[in-house]
């Protein structure tokens, strides 16, 4: 037995990474939907070149944009476009309006942008932290809770690495200051947290593994569960067990016939297997718990039921094999479809 992990609700900062297509942005949507049920005023940061935080909430989405915009009583979302956080950064530094536009907007400058790598990371990163530091009139923070929907691996650590890399490469002025910063907020163990996402396969697996090694290395930050995406039902083999105990005299009209359903079955109990030896493989590999995410039939349409499902990703991470250890196929009525993590 271990001891339980903080809630990820006591964090100010969560930053959700993963490979393109695990489910970063569904997590994040999952987590911050979560947190505004649970009382807490909420802000995602999108950091993806286009937009689709918005598209989970709204049918008829409109851009949040770099200004960002409340989605549902105490959700906020906001776009941080590295050029308008670039813009804005220079604007506070210089204390120059149009002039910087005109700057930011030459030919020369965005050549040189091109050529200096991590200032994107650095900048979305800067408005980050800006953003945890911002407070209400009454001197508290304006957001109890943020999350960072990361961009894909590789990029995802690059991200949250580049102001350590800065802070060596210039070591005074405000450049330096303001790594030095963001650099705090990566690594304080009581505010942030990494949030890798992955699928119970193979190469996201693998992935994932690499992923947190990194993070636990050069980059440092915190990471205390893996999310464990799709997480397929084990009712195919429990259908199974079922269908051994039929009598074999039985062949109802109505049913396809018996070995039908079990090619059937056995096809899609076997699916279950590989999945659950795959999310059993990343939390052994990583040292890990997992905090299990079903597939959602209706997927993350806004006018779904999505929503209904957020507290699951609030559940407590178990570790694989340990008694109790069942995947998180809940319904939003609390019953809980899974088995016992036999694999
Ligand atoms: N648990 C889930 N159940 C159903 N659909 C999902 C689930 N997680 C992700 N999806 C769908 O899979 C696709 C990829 O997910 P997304 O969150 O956009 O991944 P990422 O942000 O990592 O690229 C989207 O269409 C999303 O709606
Ligand atoms: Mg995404």
């Amino acid at each position: 037995m271990t001891s339980p992990l903080r809630d990820l609700l006591d964090h100010r900062l969560i930053v959700v990474t993963g490979k393109g297509g695990t489910g970063k942005t569904a997590v994040s949507c999952l987590l911050a939907e979560a947190a505004r049920r649970a009382g807490k005023r909420v802000l995602i940061a999108e950091t993806s070149a286009t937009e689709s935080i918005v598209t989970r909430f709204e049918s008829a989405p409109k851009p949040v944009g770099y200004a960002g915009r409340e989605l549902r009583p105490g959700l906020f979302a906001v776009h941080v476009d590295p050029h308008e956080a670039l813009a804005d950064y220079v604007r506070l530094q210089t204390g120059l309006g149009v002039v910087t536009d005109r700057i930011l907007h030459s030919e020369t400058f965005q050549q040189l942008l091109e050529a200096a790598p991590g200032w994107r990371e650095l900048i979305v990163l800067g408005k980050v932290w800006h953003l945890e530091q911002k407070q209400d009139a009454r001197g508290r923070p304006l957001y109890d809770l943020i999350v960072v929907d990361a961009p894909a691996t590789g990029h995802g650590l690059t991200f949250l690495d580049v102001p350590r890399v800065v802070q060596q490469a210039v070591r005074a002025g405000p450049l330096a200051r303001h790594a030095s910063w963001v650099e705090a907020m990566v690594h304080d163990r009581e505010r942030t947290l990494l949030l890798p996402v992955t699928l119970p396969e193979e190469l996201p697996v693998l992935e994932t593994c690499e992923l947190i090694a990194r993070a636990r290395g050069e980059v440092d930050i915190a990471v205390d569960r893996v999310v464990v995406n799709r997480m397929p039902s084990r009712l195919a083999s429990r259908a199974l067990a079922c269908l051994d105990r039929l009598p074999p005299s039985l062949s109802p009209e109505s049913l396809p016939p018996v070995p039908a359903m079990r090619a059937m079955l056995e096809h899609e109990s076997r699916r279950e297997a590989i999945a659950v030896a795959w999310r059993r493989s990343v939390s052994a590999r990583c040292g890990l718990p997992v905090v299990d995410l079903p597939s959602l039939p209706r997927g993350f349409e806004p006018d779904g039921d999505w929503a209904a499902f957020a507290d699951v990703i609030l559940r407590p991470a178990v570790w694989p094999g340990e008694p109790g250890a069942a995947a998180a196929t809940a319904t939003p009525g609390g019953a809980d479809a899974s088995g016992v993590d036999a694999a």
